[in-house]
């Protein structure tokens, strides 16, 4: 059913043709982490287990504003990880786990073209799993499931996808099923290479194979208890009966997922996973831009985007790296990129490539690849990168925080520092800087509350700007949009809850839903939007 290319065919393809660049989401806790790090070690990336914490705690140390990462135990910054496995380069954008952080983790999910879907067999869907799998589903991205820890007590393998399939409204066709659960986890069962994996000794790898041409051959496998393997074959052909098979062009329209039940901590089904991402994984897909054009892949001249930005990486340099999603073209390191948001070339002397080891100086890059820009501010998220051609890639928004708060200065002297700090964080994507029309002090609006003490804690230690936050009586904010003269007439009569962003934009800073509904109703030439495309 899945057919790895050879590799032989594999070279005469192009190189973004190999490229498989995707994300992984989940629920704090359902074993993401785990899994990038078993994915790592699969494909011979990294030879320790222990490897991506280790890392992690290595990149710490060096960026203090981190601390509250390991104060908190998640993780708020996104990373990218590179690796090769029989001819394919995947990478992984790491997403940010926190619930809070949903506008990173937009823009991160809006520079993969397939994502893997991470549950817990004892919990199911979980409300950040289906947060971001709804994000997924506005770019209809194929999404593979892997159902993890079946090694511990989980739910019922067919009760679990029925869950997960009427939750999300997603066809699911299983690809391996679990030889018990729990402590009666015995392998698994690999559908689309028939064979069943199995321990030489309980608890240990599944290093046996036994293969089979129907499930029901494996009824009585020896080495196995005959209850544990008999339920195995009988609900796998009971879920075979009424699911539907695998079919590519439904799951590259984001309608169908393969499900693999497996256990990341053991190493169990991840080899079959990371197959299957080579295999059936979609090589880069075609971007679309402003004015209905589509850039593809296989274009000669290079073009992508940056989906984030992260400042002070090295406290020692104050520089940030741009993290750009390649969409067409082939990069060269030295080459001179157009930014048409500057109207200006820069010539990009350091990118930087992020494989599983350490960071590296790339050479050459491809669509679907992701490198690193330092730089001293000039990019910003949402920024095109091209060899001349104006492009605006789409799907890049700010979301309309639904928290605010009024930033006060603990050192009046420091009002200058604050205005750059905040304009970095701005920038950088940390907190959406507001400036209301008739108050000096700026207004921080945010997702998720997480984001304010991350912002307290860096412009403290990065910036040296200690701050306190006040409470406003505004609940929501909007961008106002419309013909410029009726957008100065609502200004001017509201001037004390209209704002500028930091494009200089008019936003509404409504008090409440009522107020705001009101405004909608007696303004019916301007548009209150709560999205807003990155310009
Ligand atoms: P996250 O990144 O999604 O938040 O999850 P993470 O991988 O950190 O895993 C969360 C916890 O679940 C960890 O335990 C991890 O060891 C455990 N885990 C992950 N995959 C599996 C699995 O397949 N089977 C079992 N039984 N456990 C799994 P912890 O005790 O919180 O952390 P640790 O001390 O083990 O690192």
């Amino acid at each position: 059913m899945l057919d790895q290319t050879p590799n032989a065919a594999l070279a005469d393809l192009p190189d973004f043709a190999r490229r498989r660049t995707f994300a992984i989401i989940s629920h704090p806790d359902a074993g993401k982490t785990t899994l990038t790090e078993k994915l790592l070690l699969a494909s011979g990336a990294i030879r320790m287990a222990g490897h991506v914490k280790a890392r992690g705690e290595r990149r710490r140390t060096r960026s203090d504003w981190m601390e509250i990462e390991q104060q908190r135990g998640i993780s708020v910054t996104s990373s990218v990880m590179t690796f090769e496995r029989d001819g394919i380069v995947f990478n992984l954008l790491d997403t940010p786990g926190h619930s809070d952080f949903s506008e990173d983790t937009y823009r991160t999910l809006s520079a993969v073209d397939a994502a893997v879907m991470v549950i817990d067999a004892a919990k199911g869907i979980e409300s950040q799993t289906r947060k971001l799998f709804e994000v997924c589903r506005l770019r209809d991205i194929p999404i593979f499931t892997f159902v993890n820890k079946v090694d511990r007590e989980s739910l019922d393998p067919i009760a679990l996808m029925d869950e997960v399939s009427s939750t999300l409204a997603l066809d699911l066709t299983p690809l391996t099923w679990p030889i018990g659960m729990g402590v009666d986890f015995r392998g698994l069962i690999d559908i689309a290479n028939k064979k069943a994996l199995l321990a030489t000794e309980r608890g240990g790898p599944l290093v046996r194979e036994v293969p089979f041409e129907t499930p029901e051959d494996l009824i009585d496998l020896e080495g196995v208890e005959e209850r544990i393997i008999n339920e195995a074959v009988e609900s796998l052909t009971l879920a075979l009966g009424v699911l539907p098979p695998f079919e590519l062009a439904s799951f590259r329209e984001g309608h169908l997922s393969p499900v693999y039940f497996g256990s990341a901590l053991k190493e169990a089904g991840v080899a079959e996973l990371l197959f299957g991402l080579g295999s059936v994984g979609p090589s880069p897909l075609p971007r679309s831009a402003a004015g209905d054009r589509t850039v593809e892949p296989a274009e000669d001249l290079v073009s992508g985007f940056v989906f984030k930005v992260q400042a002070n990486m090295d406290p020692n340099h104050r520089d940030r790296v741009a993290f750009v999603r390649l969409c067409s073209g082939r990069f060269k390191r030295g080459m001179k990129l157009f930014n048409p948001r500057e109207k200006r070339q820069m010539a990009i002397a350091n990118p930087i490539f992020f494989f599983a080891q350490e960071r590296e100086t790339v050479d050459e890059a491809v669509a679907g690849d992701i490198i690193g820009i330092p730089n001293h501010g000039m990019l910003r998220v949402g920024d095109t990168l091209s060899e001349g051609e104006t492009i605006k890639f789409e799907g890049l928004p700010d979301f309309a925080p639904e928290i605010l708060r009024r930033v006060l200065l603990s050192d009046p002297m420091k009002a200058k520092q604050l205005q750059k700090a905040l304009q970095d964080m701005a920038e950088e994507g940390v907190v959406q800087v507001i400036k209301p029309v008739s108050d000096p002090s700026p207004i921080v609006g945010v997702v998720g509350t997480l984001q304010l003490d991350v912002l307290a804690a860096r412009l403290e230690k990065e910036y040296g700007v200690p701050i306190r936050y006040e409470t406003v009586s505004f609940v929501t904010a909007r961008w106002i949009v419309g013909e410029r003269a009726e957008v100065d007439r609502f200004m001017e009569a509201n001037r004390s809850s209209t704002a500028r962003d930091r494009d200089e934009a008019p936003v509404y800073l409504a008090r409440s839903q009522w107020v705001l509904d009101r405004a909608i109703e007696e303004w019916p030439k301007l548009k209150f939007v709560a999205v807003k495309e990155r310009g």
